[in-house]
C-alpha cells in the first residue's frame, strides 16, 4: 500500500486556493471590472450563471478573495485590477430552498453584524429578526417586498457610510445558490427595486454579486423579467482540454506523481468540461495507483470505482428520475452513442421512432435535469458519468421495475 498522503483533489468543495483555480480568465476579468466600477461609484450588479457543478461557487469565492485584498488570482492571470488592492466590506448568504428576499436580507445583515461588529458598534441595522417576522406576516408579496426594500436600503446606506468612514472601497453582498430561491417570493422585484432605489439615495458603492444555475435563474425572471435587466450576466463555460489538464497536473504534481500523457484527454472526455468529475477522477486515480506513475489502467479502475461505488447511489437515482418506459429507452440510446454530444437522428434510429414522437420526452428529460440541449437536435447528459453508469448497469427495464 502506498504512503498516506493528503488528497490534492477536492470534488466536494469550491476552490479556495487561487493557485488551484483553473481557467475562466475572461469571467474573472469581467467580475474584477464590476468591482472596479463599484469602487468608483458606478454600481454594477453581477450574476454568475452556469450548469450545476460548473464552478459558480468557486468563482464567487475567488471574487470575494480579490474584493478583500488577495491578489494571487489576478496576478496569476496577469489581470490589471486597477488599484493596488481592494478592501471592501463583504457579506455572504447561501440561499436555502424556498427562501425569499426576507431571508436573504436577514442573512446578509446578520453576516455583516457578526463579521464587522467592531466597525458597526455605533450603527443600528434595521433588519432584525423582529422586522423579519413582522414582514413575514404581511398579506401580499408586493407589500412585503416594498417594505423590505425600504429597510434593506436604509441598512445598505448605513453600511456604505461605515465603509466610507473607514476608508473602505464599498459594500458587496455575495449571494450563492440564488437558483434555490422561491420564484413567487418577489425576489426578482426585490433586486430590481433595490438597484433603482440605492442610486436615488446617492448610495453608489454598494452592489450584489450572485451565483445560480442558469435554467433556474431564468425561471426567477418570469416575475418581471427583471433579473436579466438588473444584473450583468457572467456565464461560466465548460473547461477546455487544457484547463482540465491543468487541474490534473497540479494535483498530481502536489503529491509527486507522474502520468501517462493519455490521462488528461481521457479525463477530459469523461468529464465533458465539468471540473467536479475531474477532481473525482483525479482523487480516485491516486487511490488506485500503486507505483507513482498514473497510467490508463489506473484511469479505467478509477472510473469503475466511481460508477460502481463512489457515485453509484447518485447515478442510480438520476436514472430513476429520468422516468420509466420510453424515457429509459432514450437515455439508453444516448449512452450507446460513441461520443458525448448525441444527435437526435441517432436516438431515432436506436429507438425506432421519429423525432416528433418523442420530442416531449426530450423536453421532460431537460426539465428533470438529466440531459441538456447543446444545439438544435444535439443533446448530452448533464452528469457525464451517467452515461458510464448506464453502459455498466443498463437501464431500468419494465421487468426490474416490477421487482
Ligand atoms: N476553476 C476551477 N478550477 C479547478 N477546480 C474547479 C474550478 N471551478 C470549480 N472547481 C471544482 O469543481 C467542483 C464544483 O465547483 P463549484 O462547487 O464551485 O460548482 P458550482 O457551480 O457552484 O456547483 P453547484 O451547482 O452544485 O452549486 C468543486 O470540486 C470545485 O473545487
Ligand atoms: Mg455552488
Amino acid at each position: 500500500m502506498a504512503d498516506r498522503f493528503v488528497d490534492p483533489f477536492f470534488p466536494n468543495r469550491p476552490v479556495d486556493d487561487p493557485q488551484r483555480f483553473s481557467g475562466r480568465k475572461d469571467q474573472v476579468e469581467a467580475i474584477i471590472d464590476a468591482i472596479y466600477q463599484i469602487k468608483n461609484n458606478n454600481p454594477i450588479h453581477t450574476i454568475i450563471t452556469g450548469d450545476r457543478g460548473i464552478g459558480k461557487s468557486s468563482l464567487l469565492l475567488q471574487t470575494k478573495l480579490v474584493a478583500e485584498g488577495d491578489n494571487v488570482l489576478p496576478e496569476k492571470f496577469g489581470i490589471d485590477i486597477g488599484v493596488p488592492r481592494y478592501d471592501f466590506l463583504v457579506g455572504w448568504h447561501d440561499v436555502d430552498a424556498g427562501q425569499g428576499p426576507a431571508h436573504i436580507s436577514t442573512g446578509l445583515m446578520h453576516n455583516f453584524q457578526s463579521l464587522f461588529g467592531r466597525l458597526l458598534k455605533n450603527v443600528k441595522l434595521e433588519i432584525s429578526l423582529g422586522t423579519f417576522i413582522k414582514i413575514a406576516k404581511k398579506e401580499s408579496v408586493e407589500q412585503t417586498v416594498s417594505e423590505l426594500v425600504t429597510i434593506f436600503c436604509e441598512d445598505a446606506a448605513k453600511l456604505s457610510r461605515v465603509a466610507y468612514d473607514n476608508k473602505k472601497d464599498g459594500v458587496l453582498f455575495f449571494i450563492d445558490e440564488l437558483d434555490r430561491a422561491d420564484a413567487e417570493s418577489g425576489i426578482a422585484t426585490f433586486f430590481k427595486l433595490v438597484a433603482e432605489r440605492l442610486p436615488r439615495m446617492k448610495v453608489n458603492n454598494v452592489a450584489f454579486i450572485c451565483a445560480g444555475i442558469t435554467g433556474a435563474i431564468q425561471k426567477l425572471e418570469v416575475e418581471h423579467a427583471s433579473i436579466a435587466r438588473t444584473f450583468k450576466d457572467v456565464p461560466i463555460p465548460r473547461l477546455t482540454e487544457g484547463e482540465t489538464e491543468e487541474i490534473i497536473k497540479d494535483g498530481f504534481d502536489k503529491v509527486g506523481r507522474t502520468y501517462n500523457n493519455r490521462i488528461p484527454v481521457l479525463t477530459y472526455r469523461l468529464s465533458s468540461g465539468f471540473p467536479e468529475p475531474v477532481h473525482l477522477l483525479g482523487s480516485e486515480m491516486l487511490k488506485v495507483d500503486t507505483d507513482g506513475y498514473v497510467d490508463e489502467t489506473d484511469f479505467t479502475e478509477a472510473k469503475e470505482r466511481i460508477v460502481t461505488i463512489v457515485r453509484r447511489n447518485k447515478l442510480s437515482m438520476l436514472l430513476k428520475q429520468s422516468g420509466s418506459g420510453k424515457y429509459q429507452h432514450i437515455v439508453l440510446a444516448m449512452a450507446e452513442y460513441d461520443g458525448t454530444n448525441v444527435p437526435l437522428s441517432f436516438i431515432s434510429s436506436q429507438i425506432g421512432q421519429t423525432q416528433n414522437q418523442y420530442s416531449t420526452n426530450m423536453s421532460a428529460l431537460v426539465e428533470r435535469g438529466i440531459i441538456f440541449r447543446l444545439d438544435i437536435g444535439i443533446y448530452a447528459f448533464v452528469d457525464p458519468l451517467l452515461k458510464e453508469y448506464i453502459q455498466k448497469f443498463g437501464i431500468i427495464s419494465a421487468k426490474s421495475e416490477e421487482d
